[in-house]
C-alpha cells in the first residue's frame, strides 16, 4: 500500500507540474554525469557504484518482499541465497555512493534556513527549500541502511533470544520498506531538479 501511495504521489506530481523531458543527447549525457562531473576513473567508479547500488536494492526489494506479496510465504531457497549474497554488494556500493556523493548533498546556509523555517512551521522562502528534498532524502536513505543491515547481522546471532530475533526481522522489514520508498522519492526529486 505504501509503495502504491508513493508511486501515485510521484505520478501525480508529474501530472500537476510536468517538466520538459525531451532533451538532446548531449544533455542526457551531462545528466548521467551528475554522478561525477569529469570522465576520470574516479567519476566512472562513482557512476558504477550508483548503478550497482540501485540495481542491488531493486533485487533485494524483489527477493525480500516478492515471496510474501505474491505467494504469501517467507523468503527461502534461491531467493534467500540471492538476497543474502547481494546484501554485501549493496552495502559496499552504497558506501562508495556515500563517500562520492556526500559533499554534493551537504546542507548549505539556504538549506539550513529553509529547514529551520519549515520546522518552526513558518512560511519558508521557496528558493531556500528548492534543494532540501533531494538532499534530505539522500541522508535519510544512507541513515536507514544502518538499521536495515544491522538488524539482520544481529538477527543471525542468538544475542537477543528468539523474541529479539523476531523483532529484529520486523525492524529489517519495515526499515527496508522505508529505505525503498525514500530512495524512490530521492530519485524522483533528483530527476525533477535536473529537468527544471
Ligand atoms: C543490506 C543488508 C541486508 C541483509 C544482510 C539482509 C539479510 C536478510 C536475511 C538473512 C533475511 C531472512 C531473515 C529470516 O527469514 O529470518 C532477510 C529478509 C528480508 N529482507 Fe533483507 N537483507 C538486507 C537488505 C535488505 C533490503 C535492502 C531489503 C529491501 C529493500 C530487504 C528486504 C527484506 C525483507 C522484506 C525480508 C523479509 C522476508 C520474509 O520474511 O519473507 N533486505 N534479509
Amino acid at each position: 500500500m505504501s509503495l502504491s501511495l508513493v508511486l501515485a504521489g510521484i505520478g501525480l506530481h508529474w501530472l500537476i507540474s510536468p517538466l520538459r523531458l525531451a532533451k538532446r543527447e548531449d544533455e542526457w549525457r551531462s545528466c548521467w554525469k551528475c554522478c561525477g562531473e569529469t570522465d576520470s576513473a574516479l567519476a566512472k567508479l562513482n557512476r558504477l557504484a550508483c548503478v550497482v547500488a540501485l540495481a542491488s536494492l531493486t533485487v533485494l526489494f524483489v527477493t525480500g518482499f516478492g515471496g510474501r506479496l505474491l505467494f504469501g510465504e517467507a523468503i527461502h531457497g534461491y531467493s534467500l541465497m540471492m538476497h543474502v549474497g547481494l546484501a554485501p554488494v549493496f552495502v559496499i556500493s552504497a558506501g562508495v555512493v556515500l563517500v562520492a556523493w556526500g559533499h554534493r548533498c551537504r546542507l548549505n546556509g539556504d538549506d539550513r534556513q529553509g529547514l529551520a523555517d519549515l520546522l518552526r512551521l513558518r512560511g519558508a522562502n521557496p528558493a531556500d527549500t528548492a534543494d532540501l528534498g533531494w538532499k534530505l532524502t539522500f541522508w535519510l536513505a544512507m541513515l536507514l541502511i544502518v538499521p536495515v543491515s544491522l538488524s539482520m547481522v544481529l538477527g543471525m546471532f542468538q544475542i537477543f533470544g528468539t523474541h529479539g530475533q523476531e523483532s529484529l526481522l520486523s525492524i529489517h522489514q519495515y526499515t527496508a520498506l522505508v529505505l525503498t520508498l525514500v530512495t524512490l522519492i530521492h530519485l524522483h526529486l533528483l530527476i525533477r531538479r535536473y529537468f527544471k
